[in-house]
């Protein structure tokens, strides 16, 4: 049983119930499609069954790989940009302690992240840290010849290799890669160091449940069967019901389609829970890098509520109306913090003496919604019991399978990015490369 839910029904203002089933045999066609492997790019159909696939083995050395790393680290850095470093941050920052740096309690070690950008301040800084902190470094890149990763291994190679000699560095590097091909393998085979395989049929963005994703969130201490077994759960639920009432992949897929063709170009993924910054992250990622091609697609973008209705609240309210919301909506938190009683009342907030933050945030989250609506954004609402491991796994797998859908009803090829390259070739002529 999945324990993830999605309501659609603020759409249904928006999408007429005949066109919804007229279009019902056009989403459960390329639902076929997708699970028979004939559609688009269907070599790079690999995360369809990883959580099935995924081997207890694997699972342990993964684990074991985690564990000899932070025996030695008190800061892992993951070296990665794209799909190379989403996914693990994603599931990082919405499980870990906010303030977890600043705690005493070191179990696990802190995870960093580097060769997501080409900030010299940012990687300047980081260095500082690793001068004064012991450290290991995942370096992931599938395809293994992505600069921005390459530039800061190359930086963190060097440092770690004077920082701890050659012999000891190799032990504290970690590669993820491609099983034969690319620079990265070939280093790491010269260099001797622990290497974990992208599968050949996974691409990047659909990676999360791949070492790419698993090895760091195992390092930040954060249990990967159980994302797994989440992931597992959603995927049972989407291969058993093969038609669109059962299936809730199918339903989000094809609403916001038919949203998209009523000129609702925009998906803002809204969430009430700031951990969840870099969940939001990843879904861009994901849907923007595979829907976004042949003039056609959604643009994802995001917020996090209540802090954003302060700054994007009015645009969403009273701007052009090219817009849909989807909400990440928590049900239960595992912390609890009721507002106090005050004797003066001087802020007026006696009336909410007992009530948690939390109780208020869902409130705050029900009062946007009902104005959104009356302003024409349509809402569609995934229901989370609870942020945990399992949750994430089967948001994941569900926000992945969706993805995939998304593109065949578009028509487009969900699993490749041509239009990435653009940007690199110029980059490249630019600085002279050979
Ligand atoms: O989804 C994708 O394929 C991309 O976002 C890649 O993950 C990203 O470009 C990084 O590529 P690589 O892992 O080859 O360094």
């Amino acid at each position: 049983m999945i324990s993830i839910r999605l309501s659609t029904q603020n759409t249904q203002s928006f999408i007429s119930n005949d066109t919804i089933q007229n279009e019902i045999p056009n989403v459960e066609r390329v639902y076929r499609e997708l699970i028979s492997k004939t559609g688009k790019g269907n070599d790079f159909l690999g995360w369809l069954n990883l959580p099935e696939e995924i081997t207890s083995d694997l699972l342990d050395e993964i684990k074991h790989t985690a564990g000899q790393l932070a025996a030695l680290a008190q800061v892992v850095v993951v070296v990665g940009i794209g799909g190379s470093y989403l996914g693990a941050r994603a599931v990082i920052e919405a499980l870990q302690h906010p303030f977890k740096t600043l705690l005493p309690d070191k179990k696990t070690p802190l995870v960093l992240f580097a060769g997501n950008s080409m900030g010299e301040n940012y990687h300047k800084a980081l260095i500082d840290v690793l001068n004064i902190k012991d450290y290991a470094v995942i370096v992931i890149s599938k395809s293994g010849t992505t600069t921005e990763p390459a530039i800061a291994f190359r930086i963190l190679k060097e440092h770690c290799e004077k920082k701890y000699g050659k012999k000891e560095a190799q032990k504290r590097i970690v590669a993820i890669t491609d099983e034969k091909r690319g620079a990265l393998k070939k280093l790491s085979t010269e260099e001797n160091y622990k290497t974990f395989v992208i599968p050949d049929d996974v691409g990047g963005r659909y990676s999360v449940l791949t070492p790419v994703g698993l090895l760091p969130i195992a390092c930040a201490g954060f249990n990967i069967e159980k994302l797994i077994a989440g992931a597992k759960n959603m995927r049972a639920s989407l291969m058993q019901y093969p038609h669109f009432n059962e299936n809730i992949a199918m339903q989000y897929a094809l609403c916001r389609y038919l949203l998209y063709k009523e000129e609702k170009k925009l998906e803002l993924v809204v969430a009430y829970e700031p951990q969840l910054f870099f969940f939001i992250e990843w879904f861009k990622q994901l849907f923007g890098e595979s829907d976004g091609k042949d003039g056609k697609g959604i643009f994802p973008t995001g917020a996090v509520f209540s802090t954003d209705l302060h700054s994007l609240g009015q645009y969403i309210q009273e701007g052009e109306r090219h817009l849909f919301e989807t909400v990440l909506s928590v049900e239960k938190v595992t912390s609890h913090l009721p507002i106090p009683f005050d004797n003066n009342d001087l802020d007026g907030l006696n009336y909410l003496q007992q009530k948690s933050i939390h109780e208020i945030n869902l409130v705050a989250e029900e009062g946007t919604r009902l104005a959104h609506i009356a302003g024409n954004v349509p809402n569609i609402r995934i229901v989370i019991p609870e942020i945990s491991e399992e949750t994430l796994g089967e948001l994941i797998y569900f926000f992945e399978f969706s993805c995939a859908l998304g593109g065949y009803l578009l028509n487009i090829n969900p699993f490749d990015q041509p239009g990435v390259e653009a940007y690199k070739s110029n980059m490249f002529r630019l600085l002279g490369k050979k």
